[in-house]
């Protein structure tokens, strides 16, 4: 299941913010992704951005008069609120919060949220002011606590030129959102997996460093898809350029010390571990608490010394480990050596060298190799979609 908005029924609240300029932008991602994508707009929202800039996106009826006999909810007010799978309110105003909180159904956008039994993600958007307002902080609690998903505000620069809380997140991260709370219910709900993700870095003194070329993509997108089966992801990560996932619990770690501690505290109460970091193999056996000077010398060398081998330390009962080898000759052959060494029950081989394939790139190209050496040979896929196949093969495991 590499995508669980494909095929989904969204309905699309838009309220009137100044970040409807962004939301068709929100809609067009939605479909995208395969949602059939119906908008329900306020009447303060129509004076931001037309009913036709989404309606020539989504290619269905837009909703701004919920009394107008011509549409469907004229007709069944309650329509879309029925056999919508998810409500996204976005840009949520100060104002449709409080109506929403209250229980109003005043208009379309209120009665299909009130009435829908599907879940609700409310993005805010609003001045900082208003958003710190003591009425909007309880209104946001009160949804909270009613199970409605309130993603954002983000901090950053407002409309009003002041610098604070209200921006409506952006569209990948409501996205996000979405894919997690439709993924609520999947079939690692109730689960917990951790996956690692990213190069460590071991320091040599306080400015510099041996690490190695891992994005931390891999394990990124290994949390990023238990999470939209449902798991209770956590991502224990080095990576540092890549943002934490959207409803994930991140622990972020520089070297493989921490990293070995951090994994060895979460997988205590864990069922899969997905070992996607690159951990240093060595690290400097003294690092300087001083910058190292370049002094006079031709030539210099560094003491290494071992670190711990992270995965192979993890002896958690029932535990699903699942390794990744980066390799760039003798791919299969290495990669059956490390499920033995390390204890794994299978492992995800591969070839960095491969074009499209291995550091950095959104794409990758495994095998899986399990214990009784049974060899899977994958397409090359998005990594999203090679977690998804990670994590069926995990499934499998509890199958039988
Ligand atoms: C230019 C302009 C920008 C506005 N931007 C916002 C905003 O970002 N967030 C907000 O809560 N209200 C904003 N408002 C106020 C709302 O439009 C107003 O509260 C309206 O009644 C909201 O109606 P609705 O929630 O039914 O869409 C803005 C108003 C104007 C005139």
């Amino acid at each position: 299941m590499p995508n669980p908005l494909e095929g989904r029924t969204v309905a699309l609240g838009v309220s009137g913010s100044i970040a409807c300029y962004r939301a068709p932008y929100l809609a067009s991602k939605l479909v995208q992704h395969g949602a059939r994508v119906d908008v329900v707009m306020t009447e303060a929202a129509a004076k931001f951005v037309t009913p036709l800039a989404f309606g020539s996106i989504t290619h269905r009826p837009v909703v701004t008069d919920i009394f107008d006999p011509q549409t469907e909810m004229g007709i069944d007010h309650v329509a879309i609120a029925e056999r919508s799978d998810v409500v996204v309110v976005a840009p949520a105003t100060a104002h449709a919060m409080a109506r929403i909180a209250h229980g109003l159904a005043d208009d379309a956008l209120t009665t299909t949220v009130l009435a829908t039994r599907a879940p609700v993600v409310v993005c805010p958007a609003m001045d900082g002011h208003m958003y710190d307002n003591p009425a909007t902080q309880e209104n946001a609690a009160t949804l909270r606590s009613r199970g409605i998903t309130v993603a954002g505000p983000a901090t950053g620069r407002l409309a009003s030129g002041m610098y604070g809380p209200g921006r409506m997140l952006e569209p990948a991260e409501i996205i996000d959102h979405v894919r997690a709370v439709l993924g609520r219910d999947g079939d690692l709900a109730g689960r917990k997996v951790v996956a690692t993700a990213g190069g460590t870095r071991e320091l040599i003194d306080p400015v510099r460093f041996i690490s190695n070329r891992s994005s931390g993509k891999m394990g990124h997108a290994a949390a990023e898809a238990a999470r939209d089966r449902g798991a209770s992801a956590v991502l224990v990560t080095a990576s540092t350029t890549l943002p934490d996932p959207v409803g994930v619990s991140v622990v972020r770690v520089e070297s493989a010390i921490d990293m070995r501690d951090a994994v060895m505290r979460e997988c205590e109460d864990a069922e899969v571990l997905v070992m996607a970091a690159a951990v240093a193999d060595w690290r400097p056996a003294e690092p300087s608490e001083r910058k190292l000077k370049k002094g006079s010398a031709k030539t210099s060398s560094l003491e290494l010394a071992r670190t711990p081998d992270v995965v192979a330390g993890v002896r958690t009962k029932g535990l699903i480990k699942v390794g990744f080898a980066a390799e760039t000759d003798d791919v299969e052959r290495n990669a059956r050596a490390k499920i033995q060494q390390k204890g794994l029950h299978f492992i995800a081989a591969n070839d960095v060298t491969a074009a499209g394939s291995g550091f950095g790139a959104d794409s990758n190209r495994v095998v899986l190799i399990d214990r009784e050496g049974r060899a899977e040979r994958l397409d090359m896929l998005s990594k999203y979609e090679v977690a998804h196949r990670i994590l069926d093969k995990v499934l499998s495991y509890w199958d039988c």
